[in-house]
């Protein structure tokens, strides 16, 4: 909280800014001048206040207040060496040239892990083809480790693995490596977050245990275990190397008999191919063999329906998440990619309040998907596109202006969660997909590009 004068807000209002105390101010009599929720635009209000006696107001900078130049950006408070407070809206942060270099430097080790993990899928794909189902485990398991080890030690680090797709044909490849990154992602954090919430939810509440199935559902994973259920995650499509080409890339709705062909490919090519390879793996057969059944009683089109949804373990739930959010979010031959952020928001409402632990599991998959990977490129709805520098906030640099024309200079980041209450048209524009890697380098000024490695 900082207390700033009238005189000063007097000035900040009179150039077109706005503010916000968030805290109810009040004089020396205990009349209250200010409601912490109202939003001061007017000059006369603040002399008003003024003439009750007030000099100076508190303002909380932050959530609850705040103070917005006329375009609605948050000003901040410096103090120069005397004390004397002066305003400007939030300054260039002097790293952002080290940030840009940081997320280009992550996104290079993105390629390289996304380039290994490739090549050593499209082997083991052709392996099972030409030798009735065998490839080579091993290898395999360090690719894997690979992946692991990258997710573990970065933030948010899936989201730079590679979305854009090069061929259509190495659509299987992405979706494999996307949904292990994801889905490994995901039950981390459910590890590492939620399992206690879990224990203690159902410590007072006996009922939901019912409602949760089996209590092994809630074991904390170990290490080993978790590189295991990567492994999974990785291998949960392997059965569509047996089903034909035709039908897994056919464009219109596939007839019934071909998706009982597709359905095919969990719980029986995929179960047949690791059972087959002697995979000392029992996470990966429940991953392979579940990975589309349902999530609570009665959801449409899953398969197979031989198990109650209760009896589905959660790394298996998981798995299924990170399989819808990136089939959705991917570019296909037959349909445009979705904005994350939009897919995030329907599988929530899709599977919210449908029973006690998915809550939990939605929770889990919202933290760790539901945010714009550093490095993209969004929409703002005012037509502008702007740099994610930071998936806080998220924090942004505009780079055009609404008509897509490039700023001529590098604008100060925009902490977007900072926004004058009303600045709509500020905000990230969820209907428009983010760009894709390609794209993104070709509409990125000299400015940010300068920084990238
Ligand atoms: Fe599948
Ligand atoms: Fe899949």
């Amino acid at each position: 909280m900082k207390r700033i004068s009238i005189d000063t807000l007097v000035k900040i209002v009179k150039n077109g800014g706005t503010v916000r105390t968030g805290i109810d101010v009040f004089n020396d009599r205990g009349l209250l001048v200010i409601e912490k929720d109202v939003l001061i635009n007017r000059v006369q209000t603040l002399l008003l206040v003024k003439r009750s006696g007030v000099t100076d107001v508190p303002v909380i900078l932050g959530k609850e207040g705040g103070i917005w130049d006329a375009s609605g950006r948050p000003m901040h408070i410096e103090e120069d060496e005397k004390g004397k407070k002066t305003f400007t809206a939030r300054p260039l942060r002097s790293d952002v040239g080290r940030r840009i270099a940081e997320i280009s430097e992550l996104k290079l080790k993105a390629r390289e892990v996304h380039g290994r993990a490739c090549d050593r899928l499209k082997q083991v794909m052709h392996e099972i083809k030409e030798h009735n189902g065998e490839f080579d485990t091993n290898l395999t398991e360090k690719v894997v480790d690979d992946i692991f080890d990258f997710v573990s030690h970065h933030d948010n680090a899936f989201s730079f693995l590679a979305r854009e797709i090069i061929s259509y044909d190495d659509y299987l490849y992405n979706h494999s490596i996307n949904v292990c990154a994801i889905a490994t992602a995901i039950l981390k954090k459910f590890n590492e977050t939620f399992s206690d919430a879990i224990n203690e939810h159902l410590a007072t509440r006996p009922e939901a245990i019912l409602s949760a199935g089996s209590a092994s559902s809630f074991i904390e994973y170990l290490p080993d275990d978790l590189r295991q259920l990567s492994l999974g995650y990785f291998l949960h499509d392997v059965g569509k190397t047996m089903i034909p080409d035709e039908i897994l890339n056919k464009k219109g709705r596939l007839t019934p008999e071909e998706f009982d062909v597709v359905k095919g490919h969990s719980y029986i090519k995929g179960r047949e191919i690791l059972v087959a390879n002697k995979l000392d793996n029992f996470y990966a057969i429940k991953i392979a063999c579940y990975h589309h059944a349902a999530l609570y009683d009665g959801e449409d089109r899953c398969y197979p329906d031989d198990r109650s949804p209760l009896e589905i373990p959660v790394y298996v739930k998981i798995c299924k998440l990170a399989d819808i959010y990136d089939a959705m979010t991917s570019k296909r031959c037959y349909k445009d990619a979705m904005n994350p952020t939009g897919v995030v928001t329907n599988i929530f409402r899709s599977y919210a309040d449908r029973d006690h632990l998915l809550q939990f599991l939605l929770h889990a998959f919202v933290k760790v998907v539901g945010i714009y990977p550093p490095g993209s490129v969004i929409y703002l709805a005012n037509g502008q596109m702007a740099y994610i520098l930071d998936s806080d906030g998220p924090l942004v640099i505009p780079f055009t202006d609404s008509d897509g024309e490039q700023l001529k200079v590098m604008p100060d980041p925009l902490d977007l969660s900072d926004l004058r209450p009303g600045k709509d048209e500020m905000a990230v524009d969820r209907r428009r997909p983010l760009l894709t890697p390609i794209e993104i380098q070709k509409k990125l000024p000299k400015y940010i590009r300068e920084y990238q490695k």
